[in-house]
């Protein structure tokens, strides 16, 4: 079972924020919309970009590839539109007083 890994804090973020955080070797993004925190794979399944720099759409909840303009569900990382086909990963996140955690096996 994955451990918890604290990655940042609640108040470093505003609603629409996503960062990028290197947990257990994996690239992360942590986004934090609609008052809810996710993460998810930071990079693109269709090709080499961070997601973490591509817009936030507070919405719909979904990220926007930089590249090529993918939008990425932030709750199942499924991609809603191409070109990207392939779901990135996505990660439990716990909120426990002001720390945010991230579990990545
Ligand atoms: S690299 Fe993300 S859609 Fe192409």
């Amino acid at each position: 079972m994955a451990e918890f890994v604290t990655v940042a804090r609640v108040s470093d973020f505003e609603e629409g924020a996503a960062k990028a955080f290197t947990v257990n070797g994996e690239m992360i993004a942590v986004v934090l919309c609609e008052g809810q925190f996710y993460a998810i794979n930071n990079i693109c399944s269709h090709a080499y970009a961070e997601l973490h720099e591509g817009e936030v759409d507070t919405d719909e909840c979904t990220i926007e590839c930089p590249l090529h303009g993918s939008q990425f569900s932030l709750e199942t990382g499924r991609p809603r539109t191409l070109p990207a086909i392939t779901p990135v990963e996505t990660y439990a996140v716990h909120v426990v007083g002001d720390e945010i955690q991230v579990a990545v096996s």
